[in-house]
């Protein structure tokens, strides 16, 4: 059968392991999709880079000009790699407006550009497929928008930002800071040059914000995610986590509740025996509770030249299967049909309730703890633990670690704003959010 033709943009690491699978495994890609899946174009700024990947491949034209391949008439299919939202946008609009399907890992661009996106692919016909964008080589988009379609999804939670579950799983074996694990992840290739959007949360907020809109048909609304990266984690808070029975992971949670939806990025302390609060290293983990399944948890690489490669060439063989099918029996972008798509609104973080933890330093005095006390009970908040850790020798001070049971953000921040002001706490009070996670 005629293949189809697959033009590549960008052969970085995921390029280069698409490119490498989709070789390797052509025979057996092709009895699945119905037909060969063939990169007859390649597009890089390295050119260099770019024959070294093909090597002796016959048939595959190379160019440094991403837009020569998405004007090419015989390109089926584009494969967005470049990452970014300024020329890659360019770039799908383009591909979407020539009539073609785009397959893309790019997250930041759905999550932010995703309506615009989506509508124009819709408009024109075509599909843009984004398994890769979250999670790299976990199906997890596949799960919740088809696998889960029976369900009415409560809530998804999920460790995908593989630098930073990296970090954290470091920290706590080593006792470690957080600056000099950073270090050591970026000499060991784990973290970029610059980490910024890994460790304060904004990868994790563009990743939950795309299975946010799957799960409750909504539009991408990272513009009003709620983020915290883990940059200001002290290493302390890791152990006394470890010592009240939880670990701390930064997690993508979004949930559905009376008021809208939750959408937010932080790190939290997960109990211990949870499976997920066991996922170490790199790894990635996707929970997602349903009402008739109950809880699924999803478990892989989340990044990565191959497993990423797993998840585009997985988009490659839909497309592929689906190339000539008429648009409105192709698998909805974000789940539901484009037309019933709802606006729920996502849920100011001053309404969102959780448990929480807070860490402070206090002059170890008699009435100290009195007076915390009676601000956490003004405010309504209830107290689950209390540790009180002996001061050094001739310190004078003491860390006291609080879990609360569940409270309302807003109540929380006002008890902190209070308790800061009183004469004998030192410094700031540390707030981190506990998920129970429970199904
Ligand atoms: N930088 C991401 C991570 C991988 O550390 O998980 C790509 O999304």
């Amino acid at each position: 059968m005629k293949p189809i033709h697959v033009g590549l943009l960008g052969i970085g690491t995921v390029g280069g392991g698409t490119f490498a699978v989709l070789a390797r495994n052509a025979q057996e890609i092709a009895r699945r999709a119905g037909r060969p899946i063939v990169i007859t174009a390649v597009a890089d700024k390295n050119l260099e880079r770019a024959r070294e990947v093909v090597g002796s491949t016959p048939g595959v034209r190379i160019t440094d000009d991403a837009m020569s391949i998405v004007d090419d008439p015989s390109i089926d299919i584009v494969v967005e790699l470049i990452g970014g939202y300024g020329f890659a946008k360019d770039v799908v609009l383009r591909a979407i407006a020539n009539g073609k399907h785009v397959v893309t890992a790019n997250k930041a661009l759905l999550a932010v550009h995703g309506t615009e996106i989506f509508t124009a692919a819709q408009q024109k016909g075509v599909t843009v497929a984004f398994e890769a964008a979250v999670a790299g080589g976990i199906p997890i988009i596949k799960a919740v928008r088809e696998g889960l379609t029976a369900n009415r999804i409560e809530w998804i939670a999920g460790i995908i930002n593989g630098t930073t579950n990296y970090i954290l799983s470091t920290m706590r074996d080593s006792g470690r800071p957080f600056a000099d694990v950073l270090a050591d992840a970026q000499a060991l290739g784990y973290a970029e040059a610059d980490p910024t959007w890994d460790i304060e949360g904004v990868d994790a907020a563009h990743k939950i914000t795309l299975l946010s809109a799957i799960a409750f048909g909504t539009p991408v609304q990272f513009e009003q995610a709620h983020i915290e990266g883990i940059s200001k984690l002290a290493a302390e808070d890791i152990r006394y986590a470890e010592e009240l029975g939880y670990r701390i992971k930064l997690l993508g949670i979004t949930k559905r509740v009376a008021g809208g939806i939750e959408l937010r990025v932080h790190p939290a302390l997960v109990p211990a025996k949870r499976l997920i609060a066991n996922v170490e290293g790199v790894m990635n983990a996707v929970l997602v509770k349903g009402d008739a399944v109950g809880a699924t948890l999803y478990y892989g690489r989340g990044a990565g030249a191959e497993p990423t490669a797993s998840a585009v060439i997985a988009d490659l063989v839909d497309v592929t299967r689906l190339h000539t099918a008429d648009p409105e029996h192709r698998v909805p972008h974000l789940a539901v049909q484009a037309d019933r798509l709802e606006n729920t609104p996502i849920v100011p973080m001053s309404e969102v309730e959780t448990a929480c933890y807070l860490r402070l330093r206090v002059q170890d005095k008699p009435g100290v703890l009195a007076d915390v006390a009676r601000i956490l009970a003004d405010n309504g908040i209830s107290i689950e633990a209390m540790i009180q850790k002996e001061p050094a020798e001739g310190e004078g001070e003491a860390d006291i670690i609080l879990l609360t049971h569940i409270t309302r953000e807003k109540h929380i921040d006002a008890a902190i704003a209070r308790i800061e002001a009183l004469a004998t706490t030192v410094g700031r009070v540390t707030r981190l959010r506990l998920e129970s996670l429970a199904s």
